[in-house]
Parts: C-alpha cells; structure tokens; sequence
C-alpha cells in the first residue's frame, strides 16, 4: 500500500494527516512512514530468501537512529562509510557481524574500530589502503576479511555525480589491478579475501548495467578460483533508482530476479547495499508557505524550507514532487517553489502548477533517502525535526535544532568578548 493517500482532499501518510503533523511539530518537517520502510525491506529479502543473502542497508541514504532500528529489527546489516555511520550502526542495535565498510579514504583509527567490532568485511578502494589496513590488522593479531571493490566500467546513465562506476571515477580498482590485490591479499596472514564488490551509482532505472557489472565481477571470481583463492560473497552495491517523476525503475522482485538468474548454482552469498529504494518514497518534507512573490516573470512560492534542509533539487537538478498538504479551489498558477535562502540556486521545485494562499502546507515527496541526511546548518538555519509515522501514532524521532545548538561547537577565545 502507498505510504501517502488523499481523503478529503488533505494529505495522509499511513494514517495520520499531515496538517496534523505540522500543527503538531511545526515546519520544516520530515516524516516517514515506518510500515513503507519494512515493506521495501522485506521486498527484498522475500525476493532472496531462496538463495544465501544478505541486505546491508546503505545508512547514508537515512542514518536516523529510528530508521537504523527499525532495520536492524528485521535482520539487516548494514553499509557504512564512516566511522560516525557504524557507531550509529551499534547504537541503534545493528549487528556489527553484518556491516561492510565501503569507501575511498577509511581512517586508520575507523579501521581500527572496525577491527575491534568484528565486521563482516571491508570493501577495500586502493593498494595502499589494502596495505594500511593489512599493517592494522597485524599489529592487533586479527585478519581483516576483506573485499576489493571493482570498477567494472559500466554506464549507469545517471547523473554524473552519483556515477561511480566509470573509469574516470575515484571508485574502485580496474579488474587487472583487482586480481593483484587479491594476491597480495591471500599470500598476507593478516588478510582473508571474502568477497567481491561494486557500486556502480545510484538512481539507476535498468537493469542492463547492473547484469554488466555482475557478470564483470562473476568473470573474476572464476578467474581468482583457477589460481586457489576462492571468494564466498559478491556485493553488487546499491543503486536501484525509485520514481521521483515519472520513472519507471524494475521493482525490488524484478530487479533481484535478474541478479539471481546470473547467480545460479554458483555458490555465492550475494550481498546488496541498497540506501533509496528502502527509504526514498517512505518519506515527505513538510514545508509551509511563507509568501507569493508574483513577478512580471516568475510566480515565486516561498516556502519555509530551503536547499540547507534538502539539497538535491539545488545540487543534482533532481525532480521531486511538490503537492499542496491540502487541495484549494481557486485560480491554478504555475509555481517556482523557493527557500529563504541567499542563493538563486535555492530551490525546491520550479514550474509547478497548483493553488496556492500564503500560510498553505506543501509536501514534498519522495524525500526519505539523501534528505535529511544532507541538511546542513548554511544560512544558520536549525535542522529540522523528524518523524516516524506508524498507523495513525507518531513519533518524534529528531529534534529540532535549537538556535544555541548552532554554536555550542564554536568559541570566542578569552579575552575577546568585548
Ligand atoms: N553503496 C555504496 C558504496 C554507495 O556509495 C551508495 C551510494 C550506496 C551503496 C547506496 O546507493 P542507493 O541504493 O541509495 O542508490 N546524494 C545522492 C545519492 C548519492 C549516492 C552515493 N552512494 C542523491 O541524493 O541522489
């Protein structure tokens, strides 16, 4: 069942309205219905159960504690990029035997940590990291389990910023330079190569590149057999695009399905990384009208949030719905929906046709991956609150940010306050 529905002309999601919501915990505010939440997940581990798996939800895209939870309830595991993503991991009660540990330029002192609490294993970017963390693990007397993530060169005909899977992208090593690392890896007593990795980009609406990558990685794996080492995991990332307008991505069972048919009696575990399709459309922004600024050019609409609350319209151009809270009648006109922020780039949604008054509410959907998560303080403006929407029950599951947390970090040096 779609999280967000109309009755009477106002806005729900689950149960609850969302003019309830914002009179309750004002606006700016995110919501997030927790029942589209589980439902995502348990699409996909449905879509697995006949074969070895594991889902290691991609905490960047919503690292909310709540959210984390809920997750680690239904048996996730999880990919993390920081050390700040697999603390939160462990507070939120996730299993630390199920977190990979993704990324370009891991700290010793994270992979320390992440030595200490037993991950699953390290998706490994570089020779010199692979050394770095091989010199780590030595010293503690561990073996680090590890994965080398592969560029596979693949197209994912996305957006140039969230494409990582081209040469031309920091991610990753060539397949050649793959096989070496694997060798270095199985001949040094401190490492245990586990498994295979890519993440080829996000927002992906085929499944062709997906299929490109996998098999890129199964060509490997057999190659890597025929010289004794042999791998127990393929981790294919995340990636799997959801609608934000009118695109048509595969479903979680579709897009699976095409994974498993290539995985067929090959003994592997495969692993998944997914961050939007879990979260994406489980969540809306609600935000309020301030003014309209009819010009000679332009009908303005703006609006209480702006780019600092969700950056993705400023910073990849991307499109997300924006829906009135409440249906009005009147004159339809067509919209640039602004923020207060000092940036023309600051906006949420442009050319939008609706009815709009000064003090109306306005949904912004499709906002529970890379939302909040990419907030920032720019402008000085609080993060916003969060909500976890349950039936017609909700929870606040983040605070508003009050004005004296926006400087608590910062310091005067003595002497200098007058
Ligand atoms: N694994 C790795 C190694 C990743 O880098 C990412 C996302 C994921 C998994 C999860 O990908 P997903 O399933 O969410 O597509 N801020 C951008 C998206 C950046 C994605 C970065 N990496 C946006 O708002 O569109």
């Amino acid at each position: 069942m779609a999280p967000f529905s109309r009755h009477d002309g106002t806005l729900y999601c689950e149960d609850a309205s969302l003019e309830a919501i914002a009179a309750t915990y004002g606006t700016p505010t995110y919501l997030y219905s927790r029942s589209a939440i589980e439902t995502a997940f348990l699409d996909y581990q449905s879509a697995l159960s006949d074969i070895p798996h594991l889902i290691c939800y991609a905490v960047k895209a919503n690292s909310n504690l709540a959210i984390l939870n809920v997750l680690a309830q239904l048996g996730a595991g999880f990919d993390v990029v920081s050390l700040g993503e697999l603390e939160r991991v462990v507070v939120a009660g996730g299993d630390p035997s199920k977190v990979v540990f993704s990324g370009v330029g891991k700290t010793t002192t994270e992979m320390q940590r992440a030595l200490d609490l037993n991950i699953r294993c390290f998706n490994i970017e570089s020779e010199a990291e692979l050394l770095s963390l091989a010199e780590l693990a030595n010293g503690a007397g561990c073996v680090a389990p590890i994965s080398i993530r592969v560029n596979p060169d693949v197209d994912a005909g996305t957006h140039p910023y969230i494409s990582t899977g081209l040469r031309e992208n920091k991610f990753g090593v060539d397949v050649a330079l793959a096989r070496q690392l694997y060798q270095i890896a199985d001949e040094h007593t401190a490492l245990n190569p586990v498994g295979v990795d890519c993440h080829i980009g996000s927002q992906i609406e085929e499944t062709a590149p997906f299929v490109e990558s996998l098999e890129c990685l199964l060509d490997l794996v057999h190659d890597l057999r025929t010289i004794g080492i042999r791998l127990q995991h393929i981790d294919l990332g995340g990636g799997l695009g959801v609608n934000y307008q009118a695109e048509t991505p595969p479903s979680i069972h579709d897009y699976v399905a095409v994974l498993k048919e290539r995985l067929q009696d090959q003994a592997l575990e495969l692993v998944l990384e997914p961050g939007r399709s879990i979260v994406a459309e489980a969540g809306a922004l609600i935000t309020e009208v301030l003014y309209l600024k009819p010009t000679a050019d332009k009908h303005f609409a703006i609006v209480d949030a702006a780019m600092n609350d969700l950056l993705r319209p400023a910073l990849y151009s991307a499109w997300q719905d924006i829906q009135p809270v409440t249906l009005q009648d009147g004159e339809s006109h067509v919209w640039d929906v602004v923020g207060p922020i000092c940036e023309t780039g600051d906006f949420l949604g442009k050319n939008r046709a609706m009815v709009l008054s000064q003090g109306d509410l306005l949904s912004i959907m499709g906002a529970g991956a890379y939302g909040f998560g990419m907030a920032s303080n720019y402008n000085s403006r609080p993060r916003v609150a969060e909500v976890m929407v349950q039936g017609e029950t909700t929870h606040l599951i983040g605070k508003r940010e009050n004005l004296s947390e926006l400087w608590q970090r910062e310091v005067i040096p003595s002497g200098e306050t007058s």
